[in-house]
Order: C-alpha cells, then sequence, then structure tokens
C-alpha cells in the first residue's frame, strides 16, 4: 500500500505542485485548503486529488480534520506544511489584526498541524515532515515584519522537532523558496519584475513551483532518511546563510 502524504494549502500554488509530485512518485495525497472551493473543486477533477476544507490556525479543525483522513485514506506518513499567507504592511501601520492571523496561519499552524500526526508517527516509527519556510525568513523582509518573524519562527520549530523525532524514525525538514512564478508573484506588475525582482535573483530567473515540489519528493524519500533539522535555500542564489 502506498504511503499518505498530506499537503496543506496543497490545491493551488506551490502546494499543488508539490501534491502532483507527490502522486507521480507514488503516494496517496490528500490536500487541504482554507476557502477557494473553486480552485479546490478543479484541482480534484484534474488531479484525482481528495481535497479537505479547513483552518490550519484552528487547532480542534486539524484534529478532527486529521482524524477523518486517517480513517478515510489511512496513517499519514508525510506532512508538508505548506499553506501560507502575507498581510504586509510597513510596521508602523501594521494592525494586530496582521499580525496575528500571519503567526496563527504560519507558526501555529504548523504547531496545529503536526501535533496530531506525531504520535502516530512516533509509533510507526516513521514520519517525514516537511515545512516550507521563506527566504525572508532567512533574511527578513522591509514589510513583512510579521511573515518574516513567523517564517523564522518555522525553522526554530524545525530544529527544535527534528532533535525530538530523530529516534523515532521521523525527519523533520525546511525548505525556503525564494521568488517563485505563482499567480500571486506573476501578478506583480511586468515592470517591477523585470527591472527590480529578476536582477536580485543570480540565477536570472524565478522558481518554478515544480522545483520545490522536487525537493519536497526528495525529503520524503527513504533516500532523504539521514537529513534532518536541515533548511534547503532554493532561490536561485539570491540569499546564503
Ligand atoms: N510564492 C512564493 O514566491 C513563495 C516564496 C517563499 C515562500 N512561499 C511560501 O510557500 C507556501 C505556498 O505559497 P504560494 O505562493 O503557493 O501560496 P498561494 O498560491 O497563495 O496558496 C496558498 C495555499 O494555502 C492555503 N491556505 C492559506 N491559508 C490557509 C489556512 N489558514 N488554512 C489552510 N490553508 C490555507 C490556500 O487555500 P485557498 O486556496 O483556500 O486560499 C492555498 O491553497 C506559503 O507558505 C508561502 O509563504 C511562497
Amino acid at each position: 500500500m502506498s504511503k499518505v502524504a498530506l499537503v496543506t494549502g496543497g490545491s493551488r500554488g506551490i502546494g499543488a505542485a508539490i501534491s502532483k509530485a507527490l502522486q507521480e512518485a507514488g503516494y496517496t495525497v490528500v490536500a487541504t485548503y482554507a476557502g477557494n472551493d473553486e480552485a479546490a473543486k478543479s484541482f480534484t477533477e484534474e488531479t484525482g486529488i481528495k481535497t479537505y476544507k479547513w483552518s490550519v490556525a484552528d487547532y480542534d479543525a486539524c484534529a478532527e480534520g486529521i482524524k477523518r483522513i486517517e480513517d478515510e485514506v489511512g496513517p499519514i506518513a508525510v506532512l508538508v506544511n505548506n499553506a501560507g499567507i502575507t498581510r504586509d504592511a510597513m510596521f508602523h501601520k501594521m494592525t494586530p489584526q496582521q499580525w496575528k492571523e500571519v503567526i496563527d496561519t504560519n507558526l501555529t499552524g504548523l504547531f496545529n498541524m503536526t501535533h496530531p500526526v506525531w504520535s502516530g508517527m512516533r509509533d510507526r516509527k516513521f514520519g517525514r515532515i516537511i515545512n516550507i519556510s521563506s527566504i525572508n525568513g532567512q533574511k527578513g523582509q522591509a514589510g513583512q515584519a510579521n511573515y518574516s518573524a513567523a517564517k523564522a519562527g518555522d525553522l526554530g520549530f524545525t530544529k527544535a522537532l527534528a532533535q525530538e523525532g530523530a529516534r523515532a524514525g521521523i525527519t523533520v525538514n525546511a525548505i525556503c523558496p525564494g521568488y517563485i512564478a505563482t499567480e500571486m508573484v506573476k501578478a506583480i506588475d511586468e515592470k517591477v519584475l523585470s527591472e527590480r525582482i529578476i536582477p536580485q535573483i543570480p540565477v536570472g530567473r524565478l522558481g518554478e513551483p515544480e522545483e520545490i515540489a522536487r525537493t519536497v519528493v526528495f525529503l520524503a524519500s527513504d533516500d532523504a532518511g539521514f537529513i534532518t533539522g536541515s533548511t534547503i535555500s532554493a532561490n536561485g542564489g539570491q540569499f546564503f546563510v
């Protein structure tokens, strides 16, 4: 029987590419999303991948949703914490609401999703947790104090949990994408992209969602069993740690 992989925010953008790549690699994939029913419906029609709707910011919804998936599909072997949002503002204009929404989704969401799968992974002596952080969690970004704090927090979470999971056969790793050609980034004004953003990327182009997806497939594989607590930067050389 194939292993079950759950991808949060797996119906759109980078998450959709991750879901498809894991499916192609032989996993039984399920994807979650927050509210875009139309995108989830067409994603399921295209791929046959089941989608489930709840917010990763809600612990009880995560625990219930994961139980339902494990009852319907099987124990989760691979969890990809990909769901994320931005609520950008310069700090002097940032509202407590903008701060809270981003921390609740991008940082607490990792606790909420990982905690309910952790005991099962420990019992089965196998698990793969892959957290999608960001280049802006590594270097910081003006206008994103909330996002940068949450994404940096994801890296601390990854390193601490890797130490706890190691003896139980669970690896925990993070990927920090740079600028990736998703709808969000492609919506940026062409002039801004070509004159201000792409010149900062030494390889001279945006990353493709599939490039992040292939990194996830590798980290999920048995071949990556000795890699844990790592942060993989996938940013075209834009920033080195
Ligand atoms: N794009 C980039 O250049 C880039 C760079 C670095 C890091 N990242 C990170 O990569 C991840 C994916 O980014 P993306 O650009 O592919 O984003 P996206 O296209 O905006 O898709 C985000 C996905 O997350 C889901 N989501 C958002 N809030 C959620 C919540 N509270 N509960 C459950 N699901 C939720 C969305 O659901 P709905 O479809 O229902 O809205 C959607 O499926 C994020 O963590 C982002 O921070 C992206």
